[in-house]
């Protein structure tokens, strides 16, 4: 039995090597919100950011795996591009430039981090910082993985505050005439290097500084430069204060001599709003937050302007209520606008941050030794923002809803072909509904409708679909819960997850009051719309039901 397993995820990546190899063909560029390749079809950017940029200059983990290692485990998690982020003066600064590894980490008094390289990346001790980073470039090439290169920080260490120096133009470290040098430098060095998709131009700008004519002045120069030294890349541009706010934008354009290259960068953690998310109702941070969102930067894209989550995360452990609400508003949100993003963070740990050794990093996919993931199920509900819901090219179905559950990362389907109970299931699986003008949720081109049976009951499916149990509104200022109309005297009830962890159910809404103390999550979900090919639909979710038989046999 055993054997019939292992031929059937050799089946299904077989089936999904012809679905998803296509790698872009680049150069990418811009159609209206979309990031799409050279035959202008979507390429959901779906990066994970790996930094480069703090004092040994170096991309961190090359003490713990080997380069390639690394690359190829970037790839098969799902993310198609690294966020690479890279420190001035490391490009400018001749007597950092010149450093060899070995030299920079000595300087540091790494020598732990010198002897675990010499084990599991000898070649790269003796090359020059910048050579190193070519060479992590070049690995992530070998492996299929595109690369933004991200202007971090000028002087070398670890990012951001208002006061570090490096925040703004004219900040005691952030001279805008070496920031074109080294922008320049940087664009041209990878001008022909066809998995450099992008570069980011200055990673969350701020500091009492910043101001916005300042802004269009170097931010547009800034552009310019990277387009001249490299008329490939997309050229990405931060906001203010820490990357939180574009709603400047309103006011003017970006007027630069180039077109369809230009995207914009957000950056929206659970402490980009303090402890707003435990000390509030998490129905009402949820709207309000998602609301503020939208102005100061989701309105670019209804203006026509593809716009990158370029940070966003949790501390991977759990059980911080602070991320983990958070985390349920933004994936939904996610899904919803169909962003592309770069998630902090990859790294399992650090060389050196803020003056410690080796120092744990709890947001990072990977463990400490970067040998394990940190939290299996944490990354696999970023895998399910990983492929794109819609776009040119993505398929030529006319769009469908799906249910998506973001604080699991899944979708709701049908139990079984012969069963009208649903329960939660992969979205690359999932069904395609209609959210009807008479609030039914019907499968769509059946006549099927979701119907709620009472509280702690499955929900199932059945055909009469006019009756008030088969109606449902989207309630609550997060929207996010789906009630049933048919209140009776319970309350409303919302779709829930069962206690099993798996099945849908309804049970009595949670989290309507203005009370902080509760947590509507699991009751949490968005209707997306999609439009994903059913080519790739109708194999993948015919072939899980014999999956289950056999695991069964
Ligand atoms: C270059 O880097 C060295 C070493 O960090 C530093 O001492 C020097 O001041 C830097 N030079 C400039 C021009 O920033
Ligand atoms: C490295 O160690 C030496 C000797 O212990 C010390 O003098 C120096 O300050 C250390 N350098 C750094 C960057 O910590
Ligand atoms: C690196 O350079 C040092 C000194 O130049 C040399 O002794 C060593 O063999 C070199 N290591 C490698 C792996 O090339
Ligand atoms: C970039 O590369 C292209 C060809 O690949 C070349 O025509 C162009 O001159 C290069 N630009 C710079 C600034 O090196
Ligand atoms: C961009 O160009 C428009 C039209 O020429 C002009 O009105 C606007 O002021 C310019 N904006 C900036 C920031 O230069
Ligand atoms: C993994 O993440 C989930 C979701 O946040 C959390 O509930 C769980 O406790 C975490 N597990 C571990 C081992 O950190
Ligand atoms: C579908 O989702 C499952 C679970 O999330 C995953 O293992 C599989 O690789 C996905 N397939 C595709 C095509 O993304």
């Amino acid at each position: 039995m055993r054997r019939a397993c292992y031929s059937f995820y050799l089946c299904l990546s077989l089936l999904l090597f012809f679905f998803v190899s296509d790698v872009a063909s680049v150069p990418l560029s811009t159609s209206s919100r979309w990031i799409v390749d050279k035959e202008g079809r979507r390429v959901k950017l779906a990066c994970v950011n790996w930094p480069s940029h703090l004092e040994p200059m170096l991309a961190e983990g090359l003490g713990k795996q080997t380069l390639d290692t690394i690359t190829k485990r970037v790839g098969s998690m799902g993310f198609n591009c690294v966020r690479l982020t890279w420190a001035t003066f490391m490009v400018t600064n001749e007597s950092l430039s010149s450093l060899t590894v070995q030299q920079s980490l000595e300087a540091l008094n790494l020598s732990e981090s010198i002897g675990a390289i010499q084990v599991n990346n000898p070649s790269l001790l003796n090359l020059t910082l910048i050579q190193a980073f070519e060479a992590v470039v070049s690995s992530l090439r070998d492996n299929n993985v595109m690369v933004i290169l991200d202007n971090h920080i000028s002087k070398p260490g670890w990012c951001c505050s208002n006061s570090d120096g490096n925040g703004f133009f004219g900040d005691k470290y952030f001279d805008p005439d070496v920031w074109i040098q080294g922008l320049t430098k940087m664009a041209t060095m990878f001008n022909g290097t066809s998995n450099v998709v992008g570069m980011s131009l200055r990673n969350e700008l701020r500091g009492p500084k910043q101001n916005v004519d300042d802004w269009y002045r170097y931010m547009q120069k800034g552009a310019e430069a990277v387009h001249a030294g490299n008329p490939d890349v997309l050229v990405i541009l931060s906001g203010m204060s820490f990357d939180n706010d574009l709603s400047f934008l309103t006011r003017s354009p970006v007027n630069v001599s180039f077109s369809n290259k230009l995207v914009f960068e957000l950056h929206w953690y659970s402490f980009s709003d303090g402890e707003a998310w435990r000390s509030g109702n998490a129905n009402d941070v949820c709207g309000r937050i998602t609301g503020n969102v939208e102005r100061k930067a989701g309105f670019l894209l209804d203006g026509g302007s593809p716009l990158l989550l370029s940070e966003f995360g949790v501390d991977n452990r759990g059980g911080n209520a602070n991320d983990d609400r958070y985390f349920g508003c933004v994936a939904g949100v996610l899904a919803d606008w169909d962003l592309d993003w770069a998630l902090w963070t990859l790294q399992g740990s650090y060389y050196l941050r803020q003056g410690v050794f080796g120092l744990d990093e709890v947001y990072g996919v990977l463990g400490w030794d970067w040998c394990k993931d940190r939290n299996t199920s944490a990354l696999s509900r970023i895998q399910a923002l990983q492929p794109p819901f819609q776009g040119p090219g993505v398929s030529n179905l006319p769009p469908y809803t799906i249910i998506f559950h973001p604080s699991t990362g899944l979708c709701v389907l049908k139990k079984s072909l012969m069963e009208p109970t649903l329960e939660l299931g992969p979205c690359n699986n999932t069904e395609a509904w209609t959210y009807t003008s008479q609030h039914a949720l019907m499968l769509k081109d059946t006549l099927l409708c979701l119907k709620a049976e009472g509280s702690g009951k499955p929900a199932k499916l059945g055909i009469v679909c006019t009756d008030s149990s088969s109606k449902w509104e989207l309630i609550s200022d997060s929207k996010m819960h789906i009630s049933s109309c048919n209140n009776g005297a319970a309350g409303s009830l919302c779709l829930d997850v069962g206690t099993d962890g798996r099945s849908i159910v309804t049970n009595p809404c949670e989290c309507l009051s203005r009370r902080q103390d509760c947590d509507p999550e699991s009751q949490w979900f968005r209707l997306v719309s999609s439009t994903r090919s059913i080519a790739s639909r109708i194999p993948l979710r015919q072939l899980p039901h014999q999956f289950r038989r056999w695991k069964i046999m």
